[in-house]
């Protein structure tokens, strides 16, 4: 566990402001019968607006112990809780949903809930054990990604009456990572309709992560999801006659990943039919996608020039791109490296043992194929795809991880027609629209035969989810300057090897590093773990 992290990022102890409080409780609670579950209550601030809710609708504030029952783990924020009139146990959410919920056949007609982010390596174990094993026979194989807001969703959801609803605060990463992908499945199959709320500017102080607010009904008029975005959490007031209009879409297949959402039916129909469309490649015909390199400590092993003459390493050294943002153009190439270099960028690789015997292959399958593929990459359909395959952060950062990349889907009919050197000039002018209406025209309208209106259509998908992303970076953020480019995606080829470096080789140029780096708060870069 890192010293660094503070006793409220380790408890997951960020509350909910008072606006989406009221929101939740509204919605979920419709009659003063309700019975609600808080199974992280903290000082108990929703149940407080759940008590404001059932005193509306003519409940007496003596009998709301009756009606509201919370769990928190620390006493003194639990005793905040219980002024609300709630009734709450002290302790671990996990054991009293076992022993307290479980095993009695309690249920109740709503849960509410913001519950902790907690990752794996700081979940207690003791609580992690119990959790698992209770996640396990409901579909689930928990492992080392799964952070503690799953089992708290789930097992809520399962505390649920037959015509309950479920209204919580959840990480966006439900929308997006894989290790969520058996909780989309599970919610899927386990309530008729779930509405999404998102943000489009981040609404809890103090931390990075993006939340959406879940609204689940196990019972609905209409089934599916449905996804419906407000500026900020003070636009929810009038948020209901939006919720009334918006479309409501079939759950995905298994796996899919909920960002689709976000797209219309007739955006995702389109994006269905290239996904059949034989004529495009998938990026794991052209080329191989591997982690390059994890240091373990890139302020060790990713030297700058001067550190390179000061200690005099110049014969254990070789090029490294350890950003992306090092990445101008499409083509990385000597004078690239030296102006890196000179403006004192970490791009040297220190390495002093015989690599070379490690036998790094080139990851492009056909090794004429490269400045195609990077070529080819630039169109519409295949950065829309992209917005919907990786998964992005706060700061309006998107990764991937290897697995996402392979998924992508590159059109190459047509590309020997594109100019590498023509549109690297462009993209480091930072002309992405130019290059994208002349890669689009070649490869979607000519080589694939996509209409007009499809390749707009492309282009509006991906501006949607690229703006989307970029809107929601932290109000007060300082990015540095790459959140200003135009260029979102690192793909380049490389030059022959520098005769300064007589160990470089052009693959041990690794972009992968800049995958495994997000933003934190204050827009410094920060390592996140491999997953
Ligand atoms: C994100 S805060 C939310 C608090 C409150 N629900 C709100 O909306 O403001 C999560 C709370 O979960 C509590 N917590 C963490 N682990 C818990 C556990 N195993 N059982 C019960 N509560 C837990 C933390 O102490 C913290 O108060």
């Amino acid at each position: 566990m890192k010293k660094t992290l503070s006793s409220d990022k380790l408890r997951g102890g960020y509350y909910t402001p008072p606006v989406i409080a009221r929101f939740l409780s509204r919605w979920a609670i419709r009659s003063g019968s309700d019975t609600v579950l808080e199974p992280s209550c903290g000082d108990g601030r929703l149940l407080f607006a759940a008590a404001d809710r059932l005193s509306e609708l003519g409940v007496r504030r003596d009998s709301l112990c009756d009606r509201l029952f919370g769990v928190e783990l620390l006493a003194d924020e639990a005793s905040k809780a219980a002024r609300s009139g709630a009734t709450i146990e002290t302790g671990d959410f996990f054991t009293v949903f076992r022993d307290r919920i479980e095993k009695p056949g309690r249920t109740f007609s709503c849960a509410i809930g913001n519950p902790p982010f907690i990752r794996y390596q700081n979940f207690d174990p003791a609580s992690r054990d119990i959790a698992f094993a209770l996640l396990r026979p409901r579909g689930f194989n928990p492992n080392k990604l799964t952070n503690a807001w799953i089992p708290f969703l789930v097992l809520s959801a399962s505390a649920l009456a037959p015509d309950g609803r479920l209204a919580m605060v959840i990480p966006a990463e439900l929308l997006q990572v894989d290790y969520a992908g058996e909780t989309r499945r599970f919610l899927a199959s386990f309530f008729q309709r779930t509405t999404i709320v998102l943000f489009r500017s981040i609404v809890f102080d103090g931390i990075q992560q993006e939340v959406v607010l879940l609204l689940c009904e196990k019972t609905a008029p209409a089934g599916g999801i449905r996804t419906v975005e407000v500026a900020d959490a003070d636009e929810l007031d009038a948020f209901h006659p939006r919720l009334a209009s918006s479309e409501t879409q079939p759950y995905l297949p298994d796996g899919h990943k909920w960002t689709r959402f976000l797209l219309s039916a007739e955006e995702n129909d389109l994006l269905d039919r290239l996904a059949e469309n034989q004529s495009v490649a998938s990026a794991n015909d052209l080329f191989e996608v591997n982690v390059g390199l994890v240091s373990g400590e890139n302020d060790f092993f990713v030297l700058t020039r001067e550190t390179v003459d000061i200690w005099g390493l110049r014969n254990v050294v070789r090029p490294i791109v350890s950003r992306a943002e090092q990445v101008r153009g499409l083509v990385f190439g000597d004078a690239d490296f030296k102006a890196m270099s000179e403006a004192g960028k970490r791009v040297h690789l220190f390495d002093p043992g015989d690599s070379s015997a490690e036998g790094f292959s080139p990851p492009v399958r056909d090794s004429s194929a490269g400045p195609r593929i990077v070529c080819a990459f630039l169109n519409s359909y295949t950065f829309a795809l992209s917005e919907t395959l990786g998964r992005s952060y706060g700061g309006g950062v998107m990764t991937f991880e290897p697995g996402e990349v392979r998924k992508m889907r590159i059109p190459m009919i047509g590309a020997d027609h594109l100019d590498l050197h023509r549109l690297d000039a462009l993209v480091r002018a930072g002309k992405i629209d130019v290059v994208l209406d002349e890669v689009d025209h070649c490869l979607l309208g000519k080589g694939l035969g996509l209409s007009q209106g499809e390749i707009r259509a492309l282009r509006g998908i991906w501006e949607k989810l690229r703006n989307r992303r970029f809107d929601r970076r932290q109000r007060q953020a300082i990015l540095p300057s790459k959140g200003k480019r135009q260029s979102h995606f690192q793909i380049s080829t490389l030059e022959p090897q520098s005769p300064d470096y007589p160990n470089s080789s052009p693959e041990q140029l690794l972009l992968a590093m800049e995958a495994k780096t997000s933003y934190d708060k204050r827009g410094k870069s920060k390592k996140r773990k491999a997953k």
